[in-house]
């Protein structure tokens, strides 16, 4: 078990500005290497600017009237919304907050995780106004089975998945469970996954090159044996019965307005209960890790012993 499963974040203002520059960026590193190494960062209160007024519209909304998809997305490099349709006035209204909150979160980490600023590929965001309780989704789309994230439309070639979330729910938190950490679920579980099949598959390469493609992906590159490992697991998690109802779990409960900061391509986690909660996801490439040795792709080949990102 991880020793704690978060971290509690308080000083990532620069109080007064006497943070000498060299300070900060120690510290913004410090952040970027607990999260690879699995923490979530917390922050009791919005490290952002979120207007009351947007907070209360996307409270106010009949959203179960709109046709709603799984969540509300949007893409920031195409400046498009995606999964809702109805009242045009709505509509628009939704799209300029989350054009809105996707630039501020981009501009917070460019500050807070430092290191990593301009060398992301800024994935979607979503808004999440559906109670997660009781979802009735099919079994691999459910998210309150304990699962890592892989997403199959973008591969990632051993860049990770980072996602900043904030529960909007005035009154309510959002309950996640979260197990042990990526490297004893794969120790564990990687076997028996497929780690070896698709490690030693030599047709592997041919359908990478087939796989080509800039709709695919991150930089326009297809999907490595990384990638196709990840989705896998993925699925693998969701589908093992004795793994969801006998492994170790951890309750955390998100409160009212906070925000939280994880990689959720190696923490697993599910989520319990909850309604309306914002989120942006950025993927970040291998060479802008400060800790690669703690990235997933690294573990899994350390199993495997041979390269499956290249
Ligand atoms: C997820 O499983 O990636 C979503 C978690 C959430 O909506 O809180
Ligand atoms: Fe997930």
């Amino acid at each position: 078990m991880p020793n704690l499963p978060w971290i509690l974040v308080e000083d990532y203002k620069s109080p007064g500005g006497w943070v000498r520059p060299e300070q900060h960026n120690a510290r913004a590193r410090a952040y970027c290497e607990l999260l690879e190494s699995g923490q979530i960062l917390f922050f009791r209160e919005l490290p952002l600017q979120l207007p009351p007024d947007d907070r209360t519209f996307l409270l106010a909304q009949e959203w179960s009237e709109l046709r709603l998809h799984k969540n509300v997305s949007y893409r920031p490099s195409e400046d498009l919304l995606r999964g809702v349709s109805g009242d045009g006035r709505t509509i628009g209204r939704l799209h300029s907050i989350l054009r809105n909150y996707s630039s501020q979160v981009v501009e917070f980490l460019a500050k807070f995780l430092q290191p990593y600023a301009g060398r992301w590929v800024l994935d979607f965001a979503s808004f999440r106004p559906i109670e997660e309780d009781g979802r009735d989704l099919p079994l691999h789309k459910r998210n309150d089975l304990l699962h890592v994230d892989a997403f199959p439309s973008r591969p990632t070639r051993g860049g990770r998945i980072l996602r900043v979330f904030t529960n909007l729910n005035p009154s309510k938190p959002r309950v996640w469970h979260t197990t042990e950490n990526f490297a004893s679920l794969a120790r564990k579980y990687a076997e028996a996954a497929g780690l070896r099949q698709i490690a030693e598959d030599d047709s592997f390469i041919g359908r990478t090159v087939q796989n080509l493609g800039s709709k695919l992906g991150f930089r326009g590159m297809g999907r490595t044996r990384y990638d196709m490992f990840m989705l896998r697991f993925h699925d693998y998690l969701k589908e093992n019965s004795d793994f969801q109802a006998n492994c170790p779990k951890v309750r955390l409960e998100f409160p009212p307005l906070s925000t939280w900061i994880v990689f959720t391509d190696s923490v697993a986690h599910a989520v319990m209960s909850g309604q309306y909660a914002i989120e942006q996801t950025l993927l970040i490439p291998p060479q802008a890790l400060v800790a690669p040795q703690s990235a997933p792709y690294r573990i899994l080949e350390g199993i495997a012993g041979q390269a499956l990102v290249s």
